[in-house]
């Protein structure tokens, strides 16, 4: 079992492919002193298509590769596996804290438009399960929520088309079929990791006045509340380690994880796993 005392041990982050990329970013940005073990369960993305029993088995496996190695804290960063898998996870690594997407996603829209009109823009499980209506009217009982599944969107991001026609052309299909019944969002959320890549072309489509929020930047605070919380902050002024690991493709990996990243990235970077 993980010795959750020990500060130096790095975080765990999670996502079905390259799009927990966003969040490991905004962590690194966030805590930069903290080692980071990042795994993309690449070979069986997308997770947003497959059933809930599906996805919390592949979640579950991801999760013991980390647990293996040894982490101090689990950051789910695919909003799939947070709305579908999160309690289990939670009891798989206890004592171990374990965080979510779907939670700090909402507290962000409900903090920029209280008792706003939520879009949220995210995978078929996730819509499935109306994580998002789910917590975010529990902090917000006046906000209207409305939930459209984009799967194309995750495609569009993981090939690196993330701005142009094409990638225009369905962003405006998915927003006008969401916008239909004269719904007008004040808020859209980017509530699949994936998303934020995409950022500039559901900006431009949506049009002045919405705000368009994701979970990164929630989610690296939260991080930072927890680890103080239990007093495992890397209480050190070397900066940490990041060590990324998939399960299929490291050369495409590298390739879009650099969009993700902002940097870039070669197959070198990416140690092939097995779960
Ligand atoms: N990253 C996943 C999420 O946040 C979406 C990609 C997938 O379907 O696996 O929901």
């Amino acid at each position: 079992m993980t010795e959750i005392n020990n500060t130096s041990l790095p975080i765990g982050v999670f996502d079905s492919g390259v799009g927990g990329l966003t969040v490991l970013k905004a962590i690194r940005e966030e805590l930069p002193q903290e080692n980071l073990v990042y795994l993309g369960d690449t070979a069986r993305l997308p997770y947003g298509t497959k059933s809930p029993a599906s996805i919390e088995r592949y979640a579950i496996q991801a999760t013991a590769r980390l647990q293996e190695q040894g982490i101090k804290l689990l950051v789910v960063a695919c909003n799939t596996a947070s709305a579908v898998a999160l309690d289990a996870l939670r009891r798989q690594m206890e004592p171990v804290p374990v965080i979510g997407v779907v939670e700090p996603g909402a507290m962000a829209a409900v903090a920029a438009r209280p008792g706003g009109a939520h879009l949220v823009l995210a995978t078929e499980a996730t819509v499935r399960l109306g994580a998002y209506r789910e917590a975010i009217l529990a902090r917000d009982a006046d906000a209207q929520v409305r939930e459209q599944s984009c799967e194309m969107l995750v495609a569009l991001a993981e090939e690196g088309w993330v701005v142009g026609v094409i990638a225009t052309a369905i962003v405006r299909r998915y927003l006008d079929e969401a916008r239909e019944d004269s719904f007008v969002p004040d808020s859209i959320i980017l509530g699949c990791t994936h998303f934020p890549l995409l950022r500039a072309t559901i900006v431009a489509v949506a049009g002045e006045g919405v705000a368009v929020v994701d979970s990164a930047g929630t989610t690296a605070a939260v991080v930072r509340q927890v680890l103080d919380a239990n007093a495992i902050l890397n209480d050190t002024e070397k900066p940490g380690r990041v060590q990324l690991l998939a399960t299929d493709g490291v050369t495409r990996f590298a390739r879009v994880g650099g969009f993700f990243l902002g940097r870039s990235l070669t197959a070198d970077d990416i140690e092939l796993v097995d779960l």
